[in-house]
């Protein structure tokens, strides 16, 4: 809900569990007054101190840096970090916002903001979510004057009542991604960022959250405060803290490299960024983020839907596939349960390393001498889905692309050209190269008849130095591409795949529907993987080639029985990476039963909360309780590894439950609240690779 308070010029936003306030001060700037848990009587408040006065005019040195200005810009004697930092066209730099009028729209407030002495407004857009205790806010620049420079724009400031704070985030490198990072807010910014044009998995991801530094919140108890920024480019998340005390929390676009014109008329509109705050947990977070994907942010019509399994060519064969292997998997795949065939890197012509062909997106000749039609057909007969991999922005100097068009490749011509994993990045600003792009997308989807396409991106992008806003074009170039496929095939799967989950961010949560979380397949190293990707990501879009993979492990020689590899699949979006033309008769009838199983819990795990009742981390078990939307069901996933000095656990106390109702496991009955108060007794998980799976169902 929102509120205005006319005396006061008061603004109140509400959710469930949350009030955030802010004021217009003497000078009619806005002010942020409160944010945190909700209040009984909000119409209480009201500015004081330093945030009341008229700052502007009286410029009080020693209160100044007390000022929390709702949308901070650069300006006359404010030193903190702002979100707004403009050149005007007579080298000005400085803007001065004032209130000029706003609109309330039903959970949306508009705010509109106004320079007095230049031609330029901004547009502050609060939408309240109050289900899911989450306020979105974007900022519109426009520019009604002579042209001019923006050198910063952040799609928000925000603050938190004065104390001390530690914050986390997850960070990492390749197969190491989702790593946690937890940092005090001390006096000074902490800064987590990208600059590699691309925003997550092997670096820091946009999201934080931030709790009480003397009174932490542990995963069910405690107030956390957390931010996520919907974009898929250069990001910056700071964490301020002055020594006045003042704790602000600012997030967008980074402005690393980065300048942005605009023209008299032009506007400049920041992406998304949810801000939340809870008072239970980390659990209930993630609670919160997953129902803000369930029911806002992820594909309609997809994600209602269980996804299926996949059979994924990568870990098994690499590059070497060819018609023959590919025909003779079918059966295979068919008969041990998997839903959907996937070609991964490899088909295209000359493609037989990472070495070269990126760019000639045509099925090999010599390895497909029918073309990959017939495999398409063949799978679909079958009655499986059929998926093709690809890495559209991407071209090695070694290919027909390359010889064609030299001058499509981000390159300096002073320079040699930056090369990771042996490629480039094509120029997707140009309209020439994006159209390219697309019309290979579109002939792809529809000549091979896909269900589902995997789009991957194996480096970071360089030589961006021709225009200044270079960063921000691409990341709407490739919003474009991902937005065109999105909505021309709507039944199309969208894997975002990014290697190690380099685009796990809400940005591309409306087009994808799965994520390659990382590219490392080890199930012990999983268990730490999926535990920072789903503290903000639905833990049915954790993908990768094969989650249940080959053993030992390609990344690091582990040897791991199936029945763990099995269950640990379970727990994502499962896909079988293993050869299954050699696999030892016990295996693929293993495999056979562990998805037949699965199929019978996936519905509800697909549409789940997850609860994490315990790290591998802390003591060696992670156990996790997926639990339906309507309480109705869990399922506990219990897996050990490491277990030392006869520690583990006995006994857990599950989450989320109805109190009232009873619930079934294993023939015997309880009560939600005797579960979630006492616990359940569990055997104490021996040995390393030991899984186990509980089910919980309420008697109806
Ligand atoms: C990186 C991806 O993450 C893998 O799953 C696989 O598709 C390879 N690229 C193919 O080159």
């Amino acid at each position: 809900m929102i509120r205005y308070f006319s005396d006061k010029q008061l603004f109140i936003l509400e959710t469930q569990s949350s009030t955030y306030a802010f004021a217009l001060n003497d000078h009619d700037a806005p002010m942020s007054v409160y944010y945190g848990a909700k209040l009984f009587s909000p119409e209480d408040l009201e500015l004081i101190g330093a945030d009341k006065m008229d700052g502007y005019r009286f410029r009080e040195y020693t209160k100044m840096f007390k000022y929390r200005h709702e949308y901070s810009t650069y300006e006359r004697g404010v030193y903190d970090e702002e979100a707004l930092k403009i050149r005007y066209s007579d080298g000005v730099s400085d803007v001065d916002l004032v209130y000029d009028c706003h609109e309330i729209k039903g959970n949306t407030l508009l705010l509109t903001l106004k320079d007095e002495v230049y031609s330029l407004k901004v547009v502050l857009t609060y939408e309240v979510f109050e289900n899911f205790d989450m306020i979105k806010r974007y900022a519109t620049i426009i520019n009604n004057g002579n042209k001019l420079s923006i050198e910063k724009c952040l799609s928000a400031t925000f603050y938190l009542p004065n104390g001390n704070y530690i914050s986390n985030t997850f960070a990492g490198n390749w197969a190491k991604e989702f790593t946690k990072v937890t940092t005090e807010i001390t006096e000074g910014k902490v800064v987590y960022e990208t600059r590699r044009g691309v925003t997550s998995g092997p670096h820091f991801v946009p999201f934080v959250s931030i709790t009480d530094k003397q009174n932490p919140a542990t995963e069910n108890r405690g107030s956390v405060y957390f931010a996520s920024l919907a974009y898929s480019g250069n990001f910056k998340t700071v964490l301020e803290k002055n020594h006045a005390g003042t704790v602000k929390i600012a997030m967008g676009i980074n402005d690393f490299d980065t300048v942005f014109s605009l023209d008299k008329n032009e506007s400049f509109t920041t992406p998304d960024v949810y801000i939340g705050y809870v008072d239970g947990g980390y659990n209930k977070m993630s609670e919160k983020l997953y129902d803000l994907q369930f029911d806002y942010l992820c594909p309609r019509g997809n994600i209602d839907k269980p996804f299926p399994i996949i059979y994924n060519s990568w870990y098994p064969y690499l590059f070497d596939v060819n018609e023959e292997k590919l025909l003779a998997l079918i059966p295979k795949i068919k008969e041990i349960g998997a839903e959907l065939f996937v070609i991964d890197d490899g088909w295209f012509t000359n493609r037989v390393d990472d070495r070269r062909a990126l760019g000639d997106w045509q099925a090999c000749k010599k390895r497909f001498p029918n073309g990959l039609g017939i495999i398409s057909d063949k799978a679909h007969e079958a009655g499986l889905l059929f998926g093709l991999w690809v890495e559209p922005e991407m071209i090695n100097e070694d290919s027909e692309l390359y010889a064609l068009h030299p001058d499509w490749v981000l390159k300096y011509e002073t320079r040699p050209m930056s090369k990771m994993r042996t490629q480039m990045v094509l120029d997707i600003t140009k309209p020439e190269v994006y159209e390219f792009c697309k019309n290979m997308l579109d002939r792809v989807i529809t000549e091979y008849k896909l269900d589902y396409l995997k789009w991957d991106m194996n480096r970071y992008i360089a030589e961006t130095g021709k225009d200044s806003d270079f960063f921000v074009k691409y990341t709407q170039a490739l919003w474009g591409l991902y937005k065109h496929i999105r909505y021309t095939y709507p039944t199309l799967l969208i894997e975002n795949c990014a290697h190690g989950g380099a685009r796990s961010d809400y940005g591309m949560m409306p087009y994808s529907d799965r994520i390659n979380r990382s590219d490392n397949s080890d199930p012990v190293d999983v268990l730490k993987l999926h535990e920072g990707f789903s503290t903000y990501i639905l833990p049915r879009y954790a993908g990768g080639a094969g989650n249940v993979a080959t053993s030992p492990n390609g990344q690091n020689g582990r040897v791991t029985p199936l029945k763990f590899r099995a269950h640990l699949g379970m727990t994502g979006s499962m896909s079988v990476g293993f050869d299954l033309l050699t696999a030892k008769k016990e295996d693929i009838e293993g495999i056979k039963e562990y998805i037949k199983y699965y199929k019978t819990i996936r519905p509800m795990l697909h549409s789940s909360y997850l609860y994490r009742l315990s790290s591998v981390l802390d003591n060696g078990v992670a156990v996790w309780q997926y639990t339906a939307r309507d309480r109705s069901k869990a399922v506990v996933f219990i897996f050990a590894h490491g277990v030392r000095w006869g520690e583990g656990l006995d006994n857990i106390k599950l989450v989320g439950l109805k109190p009232h109702a009873r619930y079934e496991i294993n023939g015997k009955t309880y009560s939600g609240d005797t579960l979630m108060k006492y616990g359940h007794n569990i055997r104490k998980p021996g040995g390393d690779y030991y899984s186990e799976i509980i089910e919980v169902t309420e008697i109806k």
